[in-house]
């Protein structure tokens, strides 16, 4: 089957994520398409002087956007620069000569969206922007037909993953804004000019672009209420943690009555609530719907290999839709044939574990475990016994170091048989990382 052809526009952090995704998971990609997509053309203001990845290698390289948008091989563009003027230049030339666009720009989309589609549907061509908001999060797709069949009532987003960075660093280690702010840029978490993070206006592009794929209806950003996070200080923390709470900055969109009542900007929220567990760098959207309750979505929001992921995915879509025949529409499965396959043994696997014992108190039990342990080749992390327990039911804790699922589940098989053991040890692997 013939193959897709890209031309990518803008080798930054979303472009370079973007080509290391089309290298380095070529395979995967065709496997779920039936095709391949082939990168024909790249450009960006100095593509000459930089090596690239292994998709680009044989592609034309330029520092002339014209020439990608232009150029008879290339049937999808990917407008991967940002900004209002030269993207939308590149967006709109490729529309004119008929191709395809997928687009990582908030800015652009949250102001002219709208009109830019129109053009795309008035040529024939697609427009797809997954990678706009929420880099990591496929917030698009979950709106657009995830959840398509309800009718979203409210929509909470934290959508900006550098202040989220700002205000959890102040909220743990109580130091001034101001000083958080001047380190997230010396670690590149920040730009040098950080207004569109912490002011909002990053985030209200992005609510902008949300409410239209969740409500039906355009919103000029200008038209949000916007309050950025400058003010807010570590004493606030303190009064917040008193009353339960976190503060974040906070993306809101609710519908009431015939209207939208709809925000950015600092709020407090209480600590045990899902949003509130959104910390660093991550972005999060919550959305309840009138029939399907609440869904929430969870991931980072920026970088290259996450915004890349979005970008390929899109990609994807359109190259998919550049093909008219059913058999070519996303498979239900994904892959468009799926490989004969059976679990791994559970035992093989891997894990720090949790082994609780309840037993009949008496000198050498630890030695007795511990020597079944080593018989087994597992290395113990830490024990645990909390005070004053009755001494003819004793619990207490043996955590395991990372040790194999088979070793683990017969040394407690043998530790099961011991006199002092008042019932057979419960035995859970511990998951770290989630
Ligand atoms: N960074 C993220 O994690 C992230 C997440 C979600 C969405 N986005 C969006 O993705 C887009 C790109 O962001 P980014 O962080 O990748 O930006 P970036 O790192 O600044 O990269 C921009 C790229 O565009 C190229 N470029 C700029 N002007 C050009 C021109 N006139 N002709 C040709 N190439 C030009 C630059 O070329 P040179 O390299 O030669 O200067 C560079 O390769 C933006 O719309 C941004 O909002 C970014």
């Amino acid at each position: 089957m013939q193959d897709v052809n890209l031309g990518i526009v803008g080798l930054g952090n979303v472009g370079s994520g973007t080509l290391t995704i089309l290298s380095e998971n070529a395979g995967q990609i065709a496997r779920k398409l039936g095709f391949r997509l082939n990168v024909a053309a790249v450009c960006s203001r100095s593509a000459k002087s930089r090596t690239l990845p292994e998709a680009a290698k044989s592609a034309f390289v330029t520092e002339d956007w014209g020439e990608v948008v232009n150029h008879p091989g290339v049937d999808v563009v990917a407008e991967l620069i940002g900004g209002t003027t030269v993207a939308r230049e590149v967006v709109e030339g490729a529309i004119a000569a008929g191709k395809s666009v997928v687009t990582a720009n908030k800015e652009l989309i949250a102001l002219d969206g709208a009109a830019i589609w129109q053009k795309a549907a008035a040529r024939g061509v697609t427009l797809a922007m997954e990678a706009s908001v929420c880099g990591g999060i496929p917030i698009h797709a979950v709106l657009r037909e995830g959840i398509a069949g309800d009718r979203v009532e409210t929509l909470f987003g934290i959508l900006n993953g550098t202040s989220n960075y700002i205000l959890t660093e102040i909220e743990q280690h109580g130091s001034a804004f101001d000083d958080v702010l001047a380190e997230a840029q010396k670690l590149g978490y920040a730009e040098a000019d950080p207004t569109a993070d912490v002011d909002g206006f990053d985030a209200r592009s992005k609510l902008a672009l949300l409410a239209s794929l969740a409500f039906g209806v355009r919103l000029h950003p200008d038209s949000i209420h916007t309050e950025g996070i400058r003010r807010v200080s570590p004493i606030d923390f303190q009064y917040a943690r008193q009353l339960g709470c976190t503060i974040k900055l906070l993306c809101s969109a609710r519908r009431d009555g015939s209207g939208l009542f709809v925000s950015v900007r600092s709020a407090l929220l209480a600590r045990n609530t899902i949003m509130a567990g959104v910390q660093g760098a991550y972005n999060a959207v919550w959305c309840r719907g009138a029939f399907g309750a609440d869904t929430f979505y969870y991931g980072r929001g920026a970088g290259p290999n996450p915004t890349g992921v979005a970008v390929v995915s899109d990609l994807m879509r359109v190259a998919r839709e550049l093909r008219p025949s059913p058999a070519h529409r996303v498979p239900p499965f994904a892959f468009t044939s799926l490989e004969e396959s059976a679990p791994l043994d559970i035992g093989l696997q891997k894990r720090p574990w949790y082994l609780r014992f309840r037993i009949t108190d008496r000198p050498g039990i630890i030695r007795d475990l511990s020597s079944i342990l080593a018989e087994h080749a597992i290395s113990i992390d830490a024990v645990l016994q909390l005070p004053d327990q009755d001494k003819h039911n004793l619990p207490f804790v043996i955590t395991l170091e990372s040790s194999p699922e088979a070793a683990v589940r017969r040394a407690v098989e043998k530790m099961s048989k011991l006199d002092f053991m008042v019932q057979p040890p419960l035995a859970l692997p511990i998951e770290r990382g989630l």
